[in-house]
């Protein structure tokens, strides 16, 4: 059934995803930056919009997510919030706003939250960061956790491959999810891990689980908006699958308009006053 086609108009909120979970329903979530792409995903029936940190990869050009500020995933995140209806928004805490302590962690997840209108926050990290998401918690905002590649540590990992393909990373993943579900979070991204470890995280915990590169056995998907729809060229990694070669429709019609104006064809009689 087309997304536009979905029955239940409702806005997504926290606790319908939960209840998505118990009834097996997958929850599918997908990147925005901007009001025009967040108003096509929203009516096409997404039911979590992510305004994400890869803004500073997709939208600025930076090779990683660490250059984007705390204003510039505020303009994103309203941008979006303007657009949606129907989907939940959750925005990313940039690098940096969250890492130093509890007090600093909190003001800028209430600062997003009170700019932005979004309707919750993605934090990367495990119990480093524990206290943190439970205070950003008490302050009344759902946290969703994100574990496996974090981007906003590559610096450390020094490279993007699988993560927690060894016991003790793979362990460490485990009691994390179970810390963040403990501290109340409300799901948990699971970035480029085995499916069989990304399974067993979902079947222990009862918050949805949602995988990118983390397999199908998992409660939802994740992509980046401008990767599925094929407007990136050279990230080819292998759990992406791009369902249009926009890049390609792009070009041509580009071309097609520069030929139009070099040969005075636009504009015509008609478009004009
Ligand atoms: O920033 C982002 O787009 C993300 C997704 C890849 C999960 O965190």
């Amino acid at each position: 059934m087309a997304g536009y086609l979905v029955e239940d108009k409702r806005k997504v909120t926290t606790h319908r995803l939960m209840q998505m979970k118990q009834e097996g329903k997958k929850i599918a979530m997908l990147t925005s930056y901007d009001y025009t792409t967040a108003q096509i995903v929203d009516s096409a029936g997404m039911d979590v919009i992510l305004v994400g940190d890869s803004a500073s990869n997709v939208m600025a050009g930076n090779v990683t997510t660490l250059p984007i500020t705390l204003d510039q995933m505020i303009y994103h995140a309203k941008s979006v919030v303007r657009a949606t209806q129907r989907a939940l928004v959750v925005c990313d805490m940039p690098f940096g706003t969250y890492q130093t302590n509890c007090t600093e962690g909190v003001k800028n997840a209430i600062r997003i939250m009170k700019e932005s209108h979004c309707d919750a926050l993605k934090l990367e990290g495990g119990v480093e960061i524990i206290e943190t998401v439970r205070k950003i918690l008490d302050a009344g905002i759902p946290v969703m956790g994100h574990l496996g590649l974090t981007p906003q540590s590559i610096n450390k990992f020094g490279t993007y491959t699988v993560r927690a393909k060894e016991e003790a990373e793979a362990q460490k993943l485990i009691s994390d999810a179970h810390a963040l579900e403990d501290a109340g979070c409300f799901s948990i991204v699971l970035e480029k891990i085995p499916a069989m470890l990304a399974a067993r995280v979902a079947s222990e915990l009862t918050i949805p689980i949602i995988g990118i590169g983390a397999g199908d056995k998992v409660d939802g998907q994740v992509l980046v908006v401008a990767d599925m729809l094929g407007m990136t060229k050279g990230f080819t990694p292998k759990f992406l699958r791009r369902y249009a070669d926009l890049s390609t429709i792009m070009t041509d019609a580009i071309g097609h308009y520069i030929e139009d104006v070099k040969n005075c064809d636009f504009p015509n009689e008609n478009e004009q006053y």
